[in-house]
């Protein structure tokens, strides 16, 4: 089966082809509009969209010698995202589908994110947990079976990825943060200040970032001292943020005696994240996607669409954007 997988939840345009569960053709071109806006602007990324997902459709099926003619069926990111870059994308597989009698199927965006460590890893089995870690979420997830999931933890203010955007903001290094903080930290000392570590001690599975970013805003009002430089408030910052999310990873593969986990999300990008879970984690099977599998993309749409579709599942027509999209649990 050939699927069209289309991705405009946020400020990625991304189309990918999947065929009979391999990936053949995944593109993605990530909007730079925003960068001097220091975040996403919704109605900027929506128009982006609009303006791209043709061409980025037609490269996704021309890098593999297709037309439009050769598929059988779309699938299309539902939701959880921004409610007008999702119709961006939503009303192009309308078009589609409806014009080549051809089969939609909406994907959950959060759901998609822990299939695309199937395609990183086709060995990859059940159970396993996942570490969703990205601008939006930061989640801990159970991942029993297709359709099993439970929610171990989540952030109760800012995720993981926002908290680096924040604290890069506060720190004057540009949008995306998670990259500039990692870039800057490099010639830093993590242990130069003893950030917060939001919910380090606590029993449950949830995390808090909210804390760590006011610390770094009341330490930068206060900032004056030499012997401390940037980059070791940097490198101070990200290890707060690395600390908690391995910890409580650790923390809930050990309680759920689980051996296989996988990082999924914008943040698993980050190289000391990676460095610092395999460490802690000696003993299991970590995965970590390459970075095109990370971010946001559209063949982890593809392929959870295909998936589906060859499940029997199938769209009604009259679907519409869910910008709140939750993972069902049990
Ligand atoms: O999954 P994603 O591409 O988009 C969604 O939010 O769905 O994640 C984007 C987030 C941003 O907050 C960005 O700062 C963060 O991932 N990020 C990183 C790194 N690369 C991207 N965070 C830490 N280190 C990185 N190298
Ligand atoms: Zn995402």
């Amino acid at each position: 089966m050939i699927v069209l997988g289309i991705e405009t939840s946020c400020d990625e345009t991304a189309a990918s082809v999947c065929i009979d569960g391999k990936i053949v053709s995944s593109i993605i071109s990530s909007q730079e509009i925003h960068a001097e806006f220091g975040g996403v602007v919704p109605e900027l990324a929506s128009r982006e969209h609009e303006y791209l997902l043709n061409t980025i459709v037609n490269r996704s099926l021309e890098k593999v010698g297709f037309n439009y003619h050769n598929i059988d069926g779309i699938a299309v990111t539902q939701g959880p995202g921004l409610a007008g870059t999702l119709l961006t994308g939503i009303c192009f597989a309308k078009g589609l589908s409806q014009g080549l009698s051809i089969p939609i199927i909406t994907v959950n965006h959060l759901e998609a994110h822990i299939f695309a460590n199937f395609i990183a890893d086709p060995e990859l089995e059940f159970p396993f947990i996942s570490l969703l870690v990205s601008g939006g979420h930061t989640q801990l997830w159970l991942i029993e079976n297709v359709g099993k999931y439970k929610l171990l933890g989540e952030t109760l203010d800012d995720a993981a990825g926002e908290a680096f955007d924040k604290g890069a903001r506060i720190l004057k290094l540009g949008y995306p943060g998670g990259p500039a903080i990692e870039k800057s930290a490099k010639g830093g000392i993590p242990s130069a200040i003893k950030f917060p570590r939001g919910l380090i001690k606590s029993d449950s599975f949830d995390f808090s970032f909210s804390g760590l970013k006011t610390a770094l805003l009341y330490y930068m009002d206060d900032y004056s001292n030499n012997t401390i430089t940037m980059n070791d408030v940097a490198a101070s910052y990200q290890e707060a943020i690395i600390d908690v999310l391995s910890i409580k990873l650790s923390k809930a593969m050990d309680y759920y005696k689980i051996t296989t986990c996988v990082i999924a999300g914008g943040v698993a990008a980050n190289k000391n994240l990676r460095t610092r879970i395999h460490t802690l984690l000696p003993e299991k099977k970590v995965i970590f996607p390459e970075l095109d599998l990370c971010t946001d993309n559209a063949a982890m749409v593809a392929y959870l669409g295909e998936l589906k579709l060859k499940n029997g599942e199938q769209s009604k027509i009259n679907f519409g954007v869910k910008p709140n999209l939750k993972m069902i649990t049990f």
